[in-house]
């Protein structure tokens, strides 16, 4: 077999070998005439080349001029400001001038939409320091606290600063912003946008953060004495060795937070929250309704009721050997009367939002006195649910007061509730009297 294969392949060779040459000649007149379209074609990309190069030189050049002409335009807008700013505090009588800070509030939030966030810590620092961003209770210096509500101050970063007391920062955007080795006491950031913000190794004593967007804050290290996260969201918030001693975190939304069950129970506050593993907190069951102390035993409502028509002079109280009722004894020549209650349910915001709240609505009614409560949203719409009790067969039937009381579900968008008492004329009723107490109304976890 080997011999064999040798034998034929030596003309093979040969024949190999010339086709090579062949080949070798082809392939350098090839090349000749390769190289020589080459030389141009090099040429030409060169010079392309040395084109895009001179041109993304250009480009850089002309992108650094843009920025340092936005870079001056940034200064001079910061600078202006701050000029215009401290030129209206040094006249005295505008100190304590809401046009002038009326004034200020635009300025400022004008010039806060063309700055980056280093120039925007500027003015907020010189603002801070210029006393018009401190709260102050005690009236210790006599300048208002400038409103700065809707102010874009996401992305700053403040660090090491040890005497931001009395930040008054209400309604406010701090997104992604972060205040690190902070001194914050009493502050106060209600209503606030304030995501992924950081607080971390910070102090904070009683600030404020009421109905505040903490999404993922950072609270790390951070000391929060007696903090008010009421109806604030800190869902993925991190408290790690956080201090809570004290915090209110009434219904906060603590969902998948970062927090010890240490730290929640040296919270001051906790009642209807929802907890990092999504479950509620105790919700307290207590009367949203304010009656004051023994009800009906006084001729004058308590504050919190208003009415339409002055019936005050119609009322007569009603005084058994236990309570006091509230009664009307001859509706005969009266039109309906009504008093009315609004009651404000956004501490219960979260748990209403989860479907999980459910009411319990409860009274003593007799004669032609019944009660209606209808559910309104943030915005003042009714939520088109309605819950009425009294003017049933029982109380039709019987000249006594009995305890009445309906529960349900609230619902999802509820904010406020209006709660109207009637005593009503109902001509071809049985009574012509009517008498009512002790109108409840309390929130319950639903189970
Ligand atoms: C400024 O406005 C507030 C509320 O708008 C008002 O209570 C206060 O009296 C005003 N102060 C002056 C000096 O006009
Ligand atoms: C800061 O607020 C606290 C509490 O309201 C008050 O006691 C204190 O006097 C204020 N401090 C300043 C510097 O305004
Ligand atoms: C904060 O910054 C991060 C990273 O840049 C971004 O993913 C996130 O959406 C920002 N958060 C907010 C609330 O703007
Ligand atoms: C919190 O404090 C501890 C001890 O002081 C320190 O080791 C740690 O780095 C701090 N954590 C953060 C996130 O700053
Ligand atoms: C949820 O967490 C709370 C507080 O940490 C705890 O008391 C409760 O038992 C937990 N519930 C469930 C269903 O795990
Ligand atoms: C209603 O009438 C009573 C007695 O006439 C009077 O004392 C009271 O001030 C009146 N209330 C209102 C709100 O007008
Ligand atoms: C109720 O008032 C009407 C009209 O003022 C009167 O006619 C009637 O006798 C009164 N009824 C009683 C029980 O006092
Ligand atoms: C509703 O409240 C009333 C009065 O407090 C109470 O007697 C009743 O048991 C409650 N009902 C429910 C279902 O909780
Ligand atoms: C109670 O009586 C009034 C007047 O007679 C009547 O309009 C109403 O339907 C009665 N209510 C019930 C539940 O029977």
């Amino acid at each position: 077999m080997f011999s064999l294969k040798k034998k034929y392949s030596q003309p093979q060779a040969q024949q190999h070998q010339r086709t090579q040459q062949k080949s070798v000649r082809d392939c350098h007149d090839w090349l000749t005439l390769l190289i020589s379209a080459l030389v141009p074609l090099m040429i030409g990309i060169f010079t392309v080349v040395i084109t895009i190069q001179q041109q993304s030189s250009a480009n850089r050049q002309r992108q650094q001029d843009q920025r340092q002409a936005d870079s001056l335009q940034k200064d001079r807008i910061l600078s202006s400001c701050v000029d215009d700013i401290a030129k209206l505090l040094l006249t005295k009588e505008v100190a304590t001038d809401n046009k002038t800070l009326l004034y200020i509030r635009t300025r400022t939030l004008s010039s806060l939409r063309k700055l980056d966030p280093e120039r925007k810590r500027h003015l907020l620092l010189f603002l801070y320091e210029s006393q018009l961003l401190q709260y102050d209770k005690g009236k210790r210096h006599d300048r208002l606290t400038l409103n700065l509500v809707g102010a874009d101050l996401n992305y700053i970063h403040i660090t090491k600063l040890n005497n931001f007391n009395n930040l008054s920062l209400p309604g406010v955007d701090l997104n992604n912003a972060s205040f690190l080795n902070c001194h914050l006491p009493y502050s106060r950031f209600a209503d606030s946008s304030m995501n992924d913000i950081k607080f971390t190794n910070s102090f904070l004593l009683e600030t404020r953060f009421s109905r505040c967007s903490l999404e993922r804050a950072d609270f790390r290290n951070t000391t929060l004495a007696q903090v008010s996260f009421k109806s604030a969201i800190l869902r993925h918030a991190d408290f790690t060795r956080a201090w809570t001693k004290g915090a209110d975190f009434t219904n906060a939304d603590l969902y998948e937070a970062l927090i010890t069950e240490q730290q929640l129970q040296e919270a001051g506050l906790l009642d209807s929250a929802r907890l990092p593993n999504g479950s509620f907190a105790m919700v307290q069951d207590k009367n949203l309704v304010v009656n004051g102390k023994n009800f009906g035993c006084h001729t004058k409502l308590p504050s919190a009721w208003s009415m339409k028509v002055n019936a005050t002079k119609t009322f007569q109280y009603y005084r058994s050997s236990l309570n006091c009722y509230f009664r009307i004894a001859n509706l005969s020549s009266l039109g309906t009367i009504s008093i009315a209650q609004s009651i404000d349910v956004t501490d219960y915001s979260v748990l209403i939002g989860f479907g999980k709240a459910e009411y319990n609505f409860s009274g003593l009614f007799g004669g032609n006195a019944y009660a209606k409560i209808t559910f309104f949203t943030s915005t003042a719409v009714k939520t088109g649910r309605q819950v009425m009790i009294g003017l049933d067969v029982r109380q039709n039937e019987t000249e006594t007061i009995l305890f009445q009381h309906k529960c349900g579900e609230i619902p999802l968008d509820t904010r406020r509730l209006d709660l109207i008492v009637y005593f009503e004329n109902i001509p071809q009723g049985r009574h012509n009297f009517a008498v009512f107490d002790n109108v409840r109304f309390s929130i319950k976890k639903k189970t």
